[in-house]
């Protein structure tokens, strides 16, 4: 059977004090609303609509991918905006299990998406809603159960304690005694579609904010004899909303847990959790050591056996086995078995480490093969160049790739060592098996076998220093 979402993100969240729409903040590299997209897909669900308003030029970007996208005009309110979901094309003359989610909540599992289908699909009912227990309920809409009936608890998954819900009061319209009430709806529901269409047509804006609001369709769907029962989230931490910085961070620590848990199981050691932060695009293997102070971005992968850290950050960076990372940052590179970076490396777009090289202490490198075996220990920069197998550039090598308008190729042949603070002045080709002395600057070509020395000759005056030395006194 079909299933379809409606995912929630027209809000302003002028809490957050920000230029950005909120659903566009970022935990771990993804922007929030994708993290319920990721979530509703994994569920199962295979029809998904996101609706958009508040900076939706912001927004539509990040959705499109996964979503139909609808435009809610005016944010009228939460059945308001669900309605606008509805008129999707995607979801026209849509019958089943549509379930409704919030654009700003990114700490929603799967799992529980699954188990909200489930409970309404077996149960029958027109609606099942999510709810939690919250020592502090304040702000939120407060379950009412009809206690007459509510030992004629409905049947469905035994893990979940659900029961028919009678109505939802939401904070400014409760009375004294339905605030007392600590069980809360989290805003995440599964409708029967046909019957969602139907109830939001009596949907009205005679309450304390003048909104239409979703949570009177239950309510609604009980007085025409539908059933609506309550799923109690088992854990309310995933019903949690982002709707400031504060709470940015604390959902950001929770998914920064999961993820890092997650790995561990799967044999990854991490010294310091807390100071390892994993986005969840990555890949692991086996084996992996992670120390403090690491962030592992975008789709990057690490083989079997690596070190990563301390103080290291891979984007978009595919690690291969055994490779020793120390203190780098890199950015879309490749960085092949047995490598070794850093301590302070900078590998950017289109570095690439082959088998056993080495990017060492204070070394750039930008578009560029470093190939088998081959060395950059110390202090340099390589850009647009291809460092030839086993090849030993010494400390201060430097590509002087750019003439201030074009870049241009450096090759180094296989077998060549370069001298220390030597200047490769690009385009340049360098034979194989070449000896460059230190401190030289290269414009010309080298063919293969040849020393180059290429720097102002040493003069020596005999006893020039003692002399000066002595005429001082
Ligand atoms: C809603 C529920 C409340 C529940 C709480 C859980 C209603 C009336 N109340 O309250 O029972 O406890 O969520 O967090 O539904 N949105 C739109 N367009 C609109 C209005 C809202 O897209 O016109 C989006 C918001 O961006 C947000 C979501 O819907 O993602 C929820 O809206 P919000 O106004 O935050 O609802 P609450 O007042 O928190
Ligand atoms: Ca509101």
């Amino acid at each position: 059977m079909s299933r379809a979402a409606i995912i929630l993100a027209a809000g302003a969240g002028t809490r957050m004090k920000s230029k950005k729409p909120k659903v566009a903040h970022c935990i771990l590299g993804r922007p929030l609303v994708q993290w319920v997209c990721h979530a509703a897909k994994d569920a199962g669900v295979d029809k998904l609509v996101a609706v958009v308003g508040h900076k939706k030029e912001q927004v539509i970007p990040l959705v499109e991918e996964d979503c139909d996208i609808v435009i809610q005009q005016q944010q009228a309110g939460t059945a308001d905006a669900v309605m606008t979901g509805l008129s999707a094309e995607a979801l026209e003359g849509f019958e089943g299990s549509v379930v409704i989610l919030s654009g700003d909540s990114p700490l929603i599992t799967s799992d529980t998406i699954k188990a909200l289908i489930d409970a309404r699909e077996q149960s029958g009912a027109a609606c099942a809603l999510l709810t939690m227990e919250l020592e502090d309920p304040f702000g939120y809409g407060r379950i009412i159960r009809s206690s007459s009936i509510s030992d004629q608890s409905v049947a469905c998954d035994g893990e979940y304690e659900s029961s028919r819900v009678l109505r939802i009061v939401e904070q400014k319209d409760g009375s004294e005694e339905e605030l007392l009430i600590t069980e809360c709806n989290s805003g995440f529901y599964c409708f029967d579609a046909a019957l969602l269409r139907e109830a939001l047509r009596s949907v009205s804006t005679d309450n304390a904010q003048g909104e239409y609001y979703l949570t009177d369709v239950a309510e609604i769907l009980g007085k025409s004899g539908y059933l609506c029962i309550a799923v109690k989230a088992e854990d309310p931490e995933e019903c949690l909303g982002v709707n400031s910085r504060v709470q940015l961070s604390v959902a950001t620590t929770i998914l920064q847990s999961r993820i890092n848990v997650k790995w561990m199981k799967e044999g990854v050691t991490m010294v310091s959790p807390v100071q390892t932060w994993i986005g969840p695009d990555v890949e692991l293997s086996e084996d992996v050591e992670l120390l403090p102070n690491v962030a592992l971005l975008g789709k990057t992968t690490v083989g079997t056996d690596c070190v990563i850290g301390p103080d290291s950050r891979l984007t978009d960076t595919q690690v291969g086995e055994r490779c020793i990372i120390d203190e780098t940052v890199a950015v879309e590179a490749i960085i092949e078995d047995d490598a070794t970076c850093g301590p302070r490396a900078y590998l950017r777009p289109g570095a690439h480490l082959m088998k056993g090289s080495k990017a060492g202490t204070h070394v750039e490198i930008k578009k560029s093969v470093i190939d088998e075996g081959a060395k950059v220990p110390h202090l340099s920069y390589i850009g647009d160049a291809h460092i030839g197998k086993d090849v030993n550039l010494g400390a201060g090598t430097i590509t002087c790739n750019y003439d201030g308008q074009n870049k241009h190729h450096t090759e180094v042949g296989d077998n060549t060592f370069v001298g220390s603070d030597t200047m490769l002045v690009a385009p340049v080709n360098i034979g194989s098996d070449v000896v460059i002395g230190a401190g030289s600057v290269i414009t010309k070509d080298i063919p293969d076998g040849s020393l180059a020395v290429a720097r102002s000759r040493e003069r020596i005056i005999d006893d020039w220093a003692r002399r000066k030395k002595f005429s001082k006194e």
